[in-house]
């Protein structure tokens, strides 16, 4: 069980009013708050250590073994076999497009590589790209409009022999549906595609594990899961060594080096171990728990707590006529999904709607959210949608002041 009593202290952030409203905090897809502990890591480190990487004096040593701790912390989080697979880069975008370049000059013309209309559009534009420089074709895996999740007979009908790339999200940053990611990488592998998977929307949701997965990349963000604004791309070691990333002639010649170009986030990347171990602080009592074990602990709370409050929020969501719900709404299929709903007013923009919201300090998101494909497909430009997420550092009663306050504006 978590202890909110004893988590939500832990945020600075959770302190600020509005109006004379306590801050509650929806907007945990565009970023999450950040304890205590990620806050002091990051000064620390520049009050302490900051340097560049590679010399033999202190501080330098210092930063060099920080790295180092960075990597085997993600690697638990990832459950990565070895913390050289591990890459560091400023957002999971830009380390997106820097593989998608390198992956595409393995690509022939002719070659086919299959996105999903369900996803941000980091996961859709660099494959874009990448396709267009090597002549290949993109193919992309549609979704009912109904409920927001794939068809997953797509997979069988646009898999094929040229089939190079099986590019898919772990979880909607609109609609919160969580894609069957273990199946998805089997049907690719039957064609020995290769396999990357978008993990940002669901890494403070789901333990994420690459291993069950099985797939050869993954990439997040720790700003999504309570650390700073760093981007993680984890790869198949043989996959990080044997493709060629774009890189400056000094720097290193082997993964994961090569794939991190110019002098990384130090600070930030402090603060990511510490933004895990703070995850990996939230349910253990029992000592001597390995730091997966003790994620695993985390994130069984964690799941409890916010199909809790997720299940709480839809049903709050569904009693306001004049709104309807992107995404699962039954009962018995919520552990499909994560709980990020995105609703629609019948006459109301989001954006008139999250503004209202904000007056009294509840801090919505309105637009498309950069899940393009899917505004796109159900005809939701140019307003999007009302986006409400909800991550475990919310409460019951934070839930209730929204329904509330969106039930006397709708
Ligand atoms: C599902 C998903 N993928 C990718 C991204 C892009 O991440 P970054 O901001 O680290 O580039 C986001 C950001 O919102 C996201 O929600």
């Amino acid at each position: 069980m978590l202890n909110l009593d004893v988590i939500r202290p832990q945020f600075p952030a959770f302190s600020r009013e509005v109006n004379g409203h306590t801050a509650a905090y929806f907007d945990g897809p565009a970023g999450s708050q950040v304890p205590q502990s990620v806050i002091d890591a990051v000064s620390n480190y520049l009050a302490h250590f900051n340097a560049n990487c590679g010399a033999a004096f202190v501080t330098s040593l210092g930063t060099d073994v920080a790295l180092a701790n960075a990597r085997s912390a993600c690697a638990d989080f990832l459950n990565a076999p070895s913390a050289d697979e591990i890459v560091f880069g400023p957002n999971m975008t830009t380390l997106t497009l820097s593989l998608s370049r390198a992956l595409s000059e393995t690509w022939f013309y002719g070659d086919e590589i299959i996105v999903s209309r369900l996803d941000h559009d980091a996961n859709v534009t660099p494959w874009v790209l990448a396709a267009r420089e090597a002549g290949a074709i993109v193919k992309q895996i549609d979704f009912d409009p109904e409920n927001c999740t794939l068809w997953m007979d797509q997979y069988d009908s646009l898999l094929s022999n040229r089939t190079r790339l099986v590019a898919v999200g772990g979880a909607s940053n609109a609609t919160g549906t969580v894609n069957p990611i273990r199946e998805i990488v089997r049907l690719a592998k039957t064609v020995g595609a290769t396999t990357f998977v978008d993990a940002v929307h669901l890494a403070p949701h789901r333990l994420i594990d690459v291993q069950e997965f099985d797939c050869d990349f993954l990439a997040c963000s720790a700003y999504k899961f309570f650390g700073p604004h760093v981007g993680i791309l984890w790869g198949r070691a043989e996959l990080l060594e044997s493709l060629q990333p774009d890189k400056l002639r000094p720097a290193p010649s082997s993964a994961p080096g090569k794939w991190m170009t110019g002098t990384q986030n130090h600070e930030g990347i402090c603060g990511v171990t510490a933004a895990i171990d703070y995850l990996a602080s939230l349910a253990s009592t029992v000592q001597n728990l390995s730091r997966r074990e003790r994620l695993q602990n985390s994130f069984s709370a964690i799941s409890e707590h916010e199909q809790k409050i997720g299940q709480q929020l839809i049903e709050g969501l569904q009693q306001i006529d004049s709104l309807k719900i992107w995404g699962i709404t039954e009962e018995h299929q919520l552990q499909h999904r994560v709980p990020t709903v995105s609703v629609t007013h019948d006459s109301k923009t989001p954006q008139v709607l999250s503004a209202e919201l904000g007056r009294h300090g509840l801090f919505t998101w309105a637009g498309n959210h950069y899940a393009l494909p899917f505004t796109e497909t159900v005809g939701l430009e140019p307003n999007g949608t009302l986006r409400i997420g909800l991550l475990h550092y919310n409460t019951g009663e934070e839930v209730d002041r929204l329904l509330s306050q969106l039930t006397s504006i709708c």
